[in-house]
């Protein structure tokens, strides 16, 4: 009889987890003189001192001599906070930190071979791609391992720093790998950004133009008002974007419904379909910020031509990032694959596919406000490229951008 009894018995498990993180901007994170990193384990609960693994990004330690020294001293001098379980380890900066297994699983050996369980520490000091491979690698030994991200760079410090996603590069697909994983705390040190290259101060603002466009009409009026004197690398202008760029992102992740991103929009990505497929086309030779820019111009021309913006709006936005010294356009906007198709429409299902579920793109509705949309036309996408490709043409100079 049992063996035909087909009757189903099902049981809810239903619970909530609530994360909490402090974000911190500073600076001169590791001067002695400075409490916040100490204070910061010595508040975590647990018993101290706190074992403790210091990954730095290569390109962080060479424009800071110093660096490795002033962590091994700040450590020493707060040995009541602090047990390194290892010397601090450089990690490769820029897109080859996520390029593949090899950097993850040797930290994954570190973490095992120092013993490190889930109430120690890893602390990564870099930009968001040292942040992604070490977040990731520490995100899954143990399950998770404490994460502490010190982001050094525009971009990590108002965006791929402060929130709760860790990547990878694999299967020829940006972060096609990764956790959400909160971090316990961010400590974002403005000091360490005037040693960066021109390419990722002006990069990280894309990402603050991205923000405003669809969310901030402030935010969008001051960069466009003081975008040479961001170009021009003044200090007290990027640190007020930087922090009111990581407001918006953070009131987004902790207000927005969905944290971990299981729905299919995702709002913050506004222009990064076209940017992830250029970063990957162009073989990372164009930089994040640098994709997201021509990426934020051809959809704003796109909902231009949809009606959702305007021409004059979408014009100024074209031109307030050409102001920054971002690039607006690329040649690679026009390659194709071997049967003829543009490559970079390809990118719109790799989007879709890594979001799952059905295409959600965020477009511009006026500046300052969004809408999703769930498909994009072809034709349409084709004369909005056609449409920034003209507009370069009068002012080839300003649209292409080696930095
Ligand atoms: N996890 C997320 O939520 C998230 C969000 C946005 C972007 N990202 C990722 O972030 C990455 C881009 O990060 P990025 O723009 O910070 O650049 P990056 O990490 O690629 O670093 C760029 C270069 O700057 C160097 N550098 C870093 N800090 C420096 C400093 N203070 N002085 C001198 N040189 C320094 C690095 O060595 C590297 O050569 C991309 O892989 C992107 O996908 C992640
Ligand atoms: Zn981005």
């Amino acid at each position: 009889m049992k063996q035909t009894d087909n009757t189903t018995e099902t049981f809810q498990q239903t619970f909530q987890v609530s994360y909490a993180y402090s974000v911190s901007f500073t600076r001169q994170l590791f001067d002695i003189g400075n409490p916040l990193l100490a204070d910061t384990l010595g508040g975590s609960g647990a018993a101290a001192p706190h074992r403790v693994l210091v990954y730095v990004d290569d390109g962080v330690a060479e424009a800071h001599p110093q660096l490795i020294q002033r962590i091994r001293n700040y450590m020493q001098h707060h040995a009541e906070v602090f047990s390194l379980a290892m010397a601090p380890a450089l990690i490769p900066g820029g897109e080859r930190a996520k390029n593949g297994w090899n950097i993850v699983r040797n930290i994954m050996a570190d973490i095992g071979n120092t013993h490190l369980d889930r109430h120690s520490f890893v602390i990564v000091v870099g930009g968001g791609s040292v942040l992604d491979s070490v977040g990731f690698a520490a995100s899954i030994v143990h399950r998770g391992v404490r994460l502490i991200r010190v982001p050094t760079t525009v971009l990590s410090q108002n965006d791929a720093g402060i929130g709760v996603k860790t990547g990878m590069d694999e299967h020829g697909a940006k972060n096609f790998v990764g956790t959400f994983a909160p971090p316990f705390a961010v400590l974002a040190d403005f000091a360490f950004l005037p040693t960066l290259k021109d390419k990722y101060w002006l990069g990280g603002v894309a990402e603050a133009f991205k923000v405003a466009i669809i969310k901030d009409t402030g935010l969008f009026d001051f960069l466009e008002a003081h975008a040479a004197a961001l170009r021009a690398r003044d200090e007290d202008l990027i640190e007020e974007v930087i922090k009111r760029t990581a407001l918006l992102h953070l009131d987004h992740i902790r207000c927005g419904g969905d944290p971990f991103e299981s729905g299919t929009a995702r709002p913050l990505d506004f222009g990064h379909w076209a940017a992830h497929k250029l970063e990957v086309l162009s073989n990372y030779r164009l930089g994040h910020g640098q994709a997201v820019a021509i990426g934020i111009v051809l959809d704003s021309r796109y909902a231009a031509l949809c009606g959702l913006l305007s021409e004059a709006d979408a014009t100024r936005i074209q031109q307030a990032l050409s102001a920054m010294g971002l690039p607006v356009w690329d040649a690679l906007l026009e390659a194709r694959t071997e049967t003829g198709e543009l490559e970079i429409l390809k990118g719109l299902e790799e989007f879709r596919e890594h979001l799952g579920g059905s295409l959600t793109i965020t477009l511009p509705q006026g500046i300052g406000s969004k809408i999703e949309v769930h498909e994009m036309d072809t034709d349409k996408l084709i004369e909005a490229l056609g449409g920034v490709k003209a507009s370069c043409r009068h002012d080839a100079r300003r649209c292409v951008h080696s930095a």
